[in-house]
This record gives C-alpha cells, sequence and structure tokens, in this order.
C-alpha cells in the first residue's frame, strides 16, 4: 500500500458480492477525522445492501457501519454510524443516513467520518469487541431504554437471541435489572444466551406454540425484529399496558389480530438507530457495567464472502467481526 492507496472491501454490483480491493484512501474534510479501521463488525443491513433488499443503494461502495481504531495521534476510537441525526431526539432528521452506504463506510484501512461521530473506545475491550458495538448497541439501547422504558424488575421478551441487536438487548436488559425471556431456533444459542444472564429460553423452532409455554400477562416489555407471526404470539403474553418495541423486520411482514392490542391498551413503538444522546447514553452503560459484547466469529479482512454468508445463513450468535490489517 502506498500513502495514498488501502484495501477496502467493495460492492461493484448488486448481487455481485464483496470483493477486496485496492482504492484511493479517503481524505477527510476540515471537520472530520480519519480513522486507521483496526476491527470491523457486520449487520444484517450490509447483507440486505448486497441482495439488493435496501432503498438507495448506490454503487461501486465500501460497505460497513460499525467500526473501531485509532486516530492519527494513536487515540483508540469507535464510531457512532448515525450521521445526521438532526435536533429532535425523538425522530431523525431527512437528511439522516447511515455509515456504509450511501457514505463509504468502514470495511477499509482508512475511513473519514464527522469528527463528532468519533468517540473513545471502552477501555475494558479489545479492539474486536469495540467493532462490535455501534450500531447494534445503538438500536439496542434505544429500543430497550429511551423507546422501551424498561425499568428494573421488569420482564423484557427478546425473540430471536442469535441477533447481533438482541444479544446487546439482552445484556443491557439484565444490566438494569430486568428479567427476560428469549427465543431462538438453536439449543446452542440459547445456552450462550443463559451464559450472558438470560432468565427463561424457549426453542421457537422445536416449540412453535412458544408464547403458550408462558403465563398471560407475564411480559412487560417486548423487543423485537423478526416480524412474521411473532407479534401476534408476543400479544398473548404482553401485560395489559405493556410496550412492544419495534427496530426491524427480517421476515418483512407481520400480521396479526386487532382486538388484543386495542383491548389490552398495547403501546407498539418503531425505532431506528439512534440520536448522539443514545450513542453516549450507550456508551457510557457498557463503561458503567463492563459489558462485553457478544463476538460470533473474527475473521480477517479477505474471509469476508464467508463472514457474509454465515450472517445470510444466520448462523451466528452475536456479532461477526472483521479484522483490518
Ligand atoms: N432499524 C434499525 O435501526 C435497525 C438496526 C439494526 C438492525 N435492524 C434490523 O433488525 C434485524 C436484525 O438485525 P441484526 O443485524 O441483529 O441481524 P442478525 O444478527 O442477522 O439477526 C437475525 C436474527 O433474527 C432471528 N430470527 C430469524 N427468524 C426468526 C423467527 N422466525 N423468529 C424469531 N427470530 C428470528 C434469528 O435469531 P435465532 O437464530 O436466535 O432464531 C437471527 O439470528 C434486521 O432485520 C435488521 O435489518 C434494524
Amino acid at each position: 500500500m502506498t500513502s495514498t492507496t488501502m484495501k477496502a472491501v467493495r460492492l461493484n454490483a448488486v448481487g455481485d458480492g464483496l470483493h477486496v480491493e485496492s482504492i484511493a484512501a479517503p481524505v477527510p474534510a476540515a471537520d472530520e477525522s480519519l480513522v486507521r479501521v483496526r476491527a470491523a463488525a457486520f449487520n444484517r443491513r450490509d447483507v440486505f445492501i448486497t441482495q439488493g433488499l435496501y432503498p438507495g443503494i448506490e454503487v461501486p461502495r465500501t460497505l460497513g457501519s460499525d467500526g473501531a481504531g485509532t486516530l492519527p495521534d494513536g487515540r483508540e476510537v469507535v464510531i457512532d454510524p448515525m450521521l445526521d441525526w438532526g435536533d429532535d431526539s425523538h425522530v431523525w432528521s431527512p437528511k439522516a443516513s447511515i455509515l456504509g452506504m450511501p457514505r463509504d463506510g468502514t470495511f477499509a484501512q482508512y475511513v473519514a467520518v464527522p469528527s463528532g461521530n468519533v468517540y473513545d473506545k471502552p477501555a475494558h475491550l479489545t479492539m474486536e469487541e469495540a467493532a462490535a458495538l455501534p450500531l447494534a448497541g445503538l438500536t439496542a439501547y434505544r429500543a430497550l431504554v429511551t423507546r422501551g422504558e424498561v425499568r428494573a424488575g421488569e420482564t423484557v421478551l427478546v425473540p430471536g437471541i442469535g441477533g447481533g441487536v438482541q444479544t446487546f438487548v439482552l445484556l443491557f436488559a439484565k444490566a438494569l435489572g430486568a428479567r427476560t425471556i428469549v427465543t431462538s431456533r438453536s439449543d446452542a444459542k440459547l445456552e450462550r444466551a443463559r451464559a450472558l444472564g438470560a432468565d427463561v429460553t424457549i426453542n421457537y423452532a422445536v416449540n412453535p406454540d412458544w408464547h403458550k409455554a408462558l403465563k398471560r400477562g407475564e411480559v412487560d416489555l417486548v423487543v423485537d425484529s423478526s416480524g412474521g407471526d411473532t407479534l401476534n404470539k408476543a400479544f398473548g403474553v404482553v401485560r395489559p399496558g405493556g410496550r412492544i418495541v419495534i427496530y426491524g423486520g427480517t421476515r418483512l411482514e407481520s400480521t396479526f389480530r386487532l382486538f388484543p392490542l386495542f383491548w389490552n391498551h398495547l403501546d407498539i413503538r418503531g425505532t431506528s438507530m439512534g440520536s448522539p444522546a443514545d450513542f453516549q447514553a450507550m456508551l457510557e452503560l457498557v463503561n458503567r457495567h463492563e459489558i462485553r459484547p457478544a463476538v460470533d466469529r473474527v475473521y480477517p479482512m479477505d474471509q469476508v464472502a464467508a463472514a457474509a454468508e454465515r450472517m445470510a445463513q444466520s448462523e451466528q450468535f452475536g456479532k461477526i467481526v472483521l479484522t483490518i490489517d
């Protein structure tokens, strides 16, 4: 590599997969910082983009929303991938976007980001663990705390615990003193969830009527991104006046009966990513409780295709990380 070129994971066309190429290194603007990325992490979004299932795709692009690395002065940092959230803490601005599309992202040796999006890396985390934190940690924090308003002693239902965001929902809920019920297709993932503190674990593949294993009204808060039949089933176990927070739709759609919704005064709230205040509060929580992200596997950058395939198959428990040498 010369001083002006770098290795980056590029998407050149939808359906063409991801390729490591040598491209020009970014030149930061006056209000931007240049981060030498040491580790990056996958989100479902990166897979959706390669499959053409995401709005506003522009190619060629360097993917990647999550990254941790060093500044030119040696400071170790994590990057908040939420760009241009805006002034309203309740909702992002029309200008808001996410690092890694349309702006070139973190699957590269260097990324230029607004200096306000750069935060000190939590000292107790390795670079790989820190890279696992930003997008999923931010989304989980806002879903559980800002929008979900979780309180100590409440019971939180976390469907599909293998998901990167859901592992953070579990970790944060336990740190904040909540009881947790998690579901997964996989007993091995449920075992790992128990090790992270999950109180009740249910295999939804073995037991499609998993909701019947729970007491009616047992759950105060549901945090979901799986869609499909999860909501309809969750309605049966949420207490009257309970909350359901949705940050994703892996199965794209959901069908549910309306009666339990209005009869029980349920509150459905949508959320996406989070504000700069959410990001700071998330980092404070992680630092205060020395929370360590659930890292599924770490791949070197040139094995990015294998990493993407593992996520496409939903084989992971937690975050899939890339090391960037
Ligand atoms: N709005 C936002 O800001 C935002 C931010 C991040 C993510 N998202 C969205 O949230 C979703 C999860 O993202 P992620 O990055 O955490 O992805 P991920 O790590 O791939 O999570 C997917 C998980 O969904 C679970 N799942 C799949 N089918 C399920 C079903 N039928 N019932 C219950 N769970 C099921 C699986 O868990 P098990 O294997 O344990 O069953 C799987 O591991 C995606 O749709 C993503 O686009 C949105």
